[in-house]
């Protein structure tokens, strides 16, 4: 760490925290300079020489120099190579996921230098597309592999990034559902479109009383979840592999909880969902991809895409409540949110229902 000779106050411990704040509001406490004391006083760095009238406020006189360490500013990627490339990170791989052609080299070295746990770095090479929700990826730098391990809210996914689906990005939004989720609830929780487990896992560790049913068409995504329900030391995950639509009915009445997260498609699954639906009532975590366009795509506005998916939600359990004959009884949106951005004008948007319907 680097050193520097600075002006200080220099003032008695027991006046330290009220002068401390004074100075930082004040935009004069040195922020990335380390605060140092002795038995009695208490030495804060200056960004410049306080004036007399400044002096007369804080009531202090003492105005020295001193050496303080300075923390070095963590320099990012825009820093080293003029540009910042769009990156997410998994386990210890970097995808690139917009970067201009030719620029591929450098940007995978500065990232490497940046993260030294970065062994991989790969750029995508098509969207998430099919049944599986699968991308390709081009490796650019460093070993030549796509599996990985990643860390994520105290859990460990094993994962091949380019033969399942794994985002990053949506860290937070599981957090935010399994932190809904009360540490003693008992039952059945169905995750329809489980993937390696990323919701099924938290969930199981935050409610240890309740049992989730993991489901997922893609074999390699079960194979993974097996293992990372091992590496976590979950007992109450079953993963199951099959199509939602020919196992549903095993799981007739059972549900107090279904995980829906399949953006753009996971309404064509509402039968199914209100099928597994404990007829006492239970919550479904819905995802969707709305578009935000206001005034013939003038303005975009996250809150028209909440809108658009509150009402769209409503109106097909409806029509899944009718087609299928089942008697909807109450239907209550308890939260509807921004989850992150799918495209220049659409949103991804998680909506919390409960629903209580019988048939
Ligand atoms: C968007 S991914 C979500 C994965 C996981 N929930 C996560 O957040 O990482 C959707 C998953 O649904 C699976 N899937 C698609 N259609 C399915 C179906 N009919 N039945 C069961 N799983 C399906 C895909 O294989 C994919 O793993």
């Amino acid at each position: 760490m680097k050193t520097e000779i600075l002006s200080c106050v220099k003032v008695e411990k027991k006046r330290g925290e009220e002068i401390r704040r004074a100075l930082k509001e004040l935009k004069l406490l040195r922020t990335d300079a380390r605060i140092t004391s002795n038995d009695n006083f208490i030495y804060l760095p200056l960004t410049r020489e306080l004036k007399e009238d400044e002096k007369g406020e804080l009531e202090v006189d003492e105005i020295p120099t001193r050496e303080f360490k300075v923390l070095e500013q963590r320099r990012d990627i825009e820093d080293l190579i003029g540009f910042k490339p769009s990156y997410e990170i998994v386990g210890d791989i970097a995808v690139l996921t917009e970067i201009t052609a030719g620029n591929e080299q450098l940007a995978a070295h500065a990232l490497m230098n940046l993260h030294k746990n970065i062994k991989v770095v790969a750029k995508r090479i098509s969207p998430v597309e099919g049944v599986f929700r699968k991308r390709k990826v081009e490796i650019i730098a460093g070993e030549n592999r796509t599996e990985t391990m990643h860390k994520e809210n105290g859990c460990r996914y094993k994962l091949d990034l380019e033969k399942v689906y794994f985002n990053p990005r949506l860290a937070s939004e599981r957090n935010r559902v399994v932190s809904q989720i009360e540490c003693s609830e008992r039952g059945e929780i169905i995750d329809m479109f489980a993937g390696v487990g990323s919701f099924s896992i938290q969930i199981a560790k935050r409610a240890p009383q309740s049992h989730i049913d993991a489901i997922d068409i893609n074999p390699i995504a079960i194979q993974y979840l097996r293992e990372n329900i091992k590496l976590n030391g979950v007992r109450n995950v079953e993963a199951i592999e099959g199509d939602i639509r020919e196992i549903y009915v095993k799981f007739r009445n059972k549900a107090v909880r279904i995980i829906m997260n399949l953006p753009k498609s996971a309404y064509l699954f509402l039968s199914e969902a209100l099928c597994m639906l404990n007829s006492q009532g239970g919550i479904i975590h819905f995802y969707d991809v709305e578009s935000s366009y206001v005034n013939a795509g003038k303005r975009k506005s996250p809150e028209t895409a909440i809108a658009r998916a509150k009402e769209k939600l409503m109106t097909k359990i409806n029509e899944a409540c009718e087609r299928e004959g089942f008697h909807l009884q109450s239907l209550d949106i308890l939260d509807a949110r921004k989850v992150k951005p799918y495209a220049p004008y659409a949103y991804i948007i998680g909506i919390d229902a409960v629903i209580k319907c019988t048939g």
